[in-house]
């Protein structure tokens, strides 16, 4: 996996058909998806609940791209050995998850993973800013994290300041949360380059019909693209 700021449109399955996860993986893929973005929630540090370590195992097979596992659970540390074992390319975890951020961002390149870091709408930039030589991704949250298709809330003063924190460090800007493609363009000009994006790729298709799905998909990148030209 090399770095670059290219945009990156990265379908969260959690607006898949939960019975057909296998299919709806490869149908975004072949669809144009450049990651795979997998929300794992525990009913404790959000309300909602989805799967666990052996379900990323299972989903890992399906994924021939990055698979960029989105952890709100709460704690975190006892559990990241059980997702890099299940495949998990990037691991995130939220700031507010815990007091010792520092460490499970240690913990999650020890176990061979990369390390993201997800930022609540009501957390600042300025909670990442001794950890950028830890991180290899910064997932600013345009919602509440805990359910998808919720109303966009603008970042995009967070995404400047952090792109201006984070220099030349190989570090992504992800953004989470209503992204489509009237949100997208000013993220990506404020220096975000993976866009998540839930309901906005599945709206429309199915795993019997997903050329919707790359229609959406072509869709949020050329907005994000055309806010970069
Ligand atoms: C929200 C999740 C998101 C969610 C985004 O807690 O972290 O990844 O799936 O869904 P949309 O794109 O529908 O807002
Ligand atoms: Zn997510």
């Amino acid at each position: 996996m090399s770095f670059d700021r290219t945009i990156k449109i990265a379908p969260s399955i959690l607006s898949a058909d939960f019975a057909d996860f296998g299919r709806e993986i490869r149908a975004v893929e072949d669809q144009g998806a450049d990651w795979v973005h997998v929300d794992v929630m525990d009913g404790h540090f959000v309300p909602n609940i989805t799967f666990g370590p052996p379900a990323v195992a299972a989903f890992r097979r399906h994924v021939t791209t990055v698979m960029d596992v989105h952890l709100m659970i709460a704690p975190v540390d006892p559990y990241i050995e059980a997702f890099a074992r299940a495949g998990a390319d990037i691991i995130t975890a939220h700031v507010e998850a815990g007091p010792h951020i520092h460490r499970t961002l240690q913990a999650i390149r020890g176990a061979g993973a990369r390390a993201g870091v997800a930022l609540n709408p009501g957390t600042p930039a300025e909670a990442v800013e001794h950890l950028l030589d830890l991180a290899d991704l910064v997932c600013v949250m345009t919602v509440n994290p805990g359910f998808g298709g919720q109303r966009f809330i603008d970042m995009t003063a967070k995404v400047r300041r952090l792109r201006q924190m984070i220099g030349d460090r190989p570090v992504h800007i992800e953004i989470d949360g209503g992204v489509d493609p009237s949100t997208a363009p000013q993220l990506a000009a404020a220096g975000a380059d993976v866009l998540v994006a839930g309901s906005a790729v599945f709206r429309g298709g199915s795993v019997s019909n997903s050329a919707p799905y790359g229609e959406n998909i072509r869709a949020i990148r050329a907005a994000a693209q055309a806010a970069l030209a």
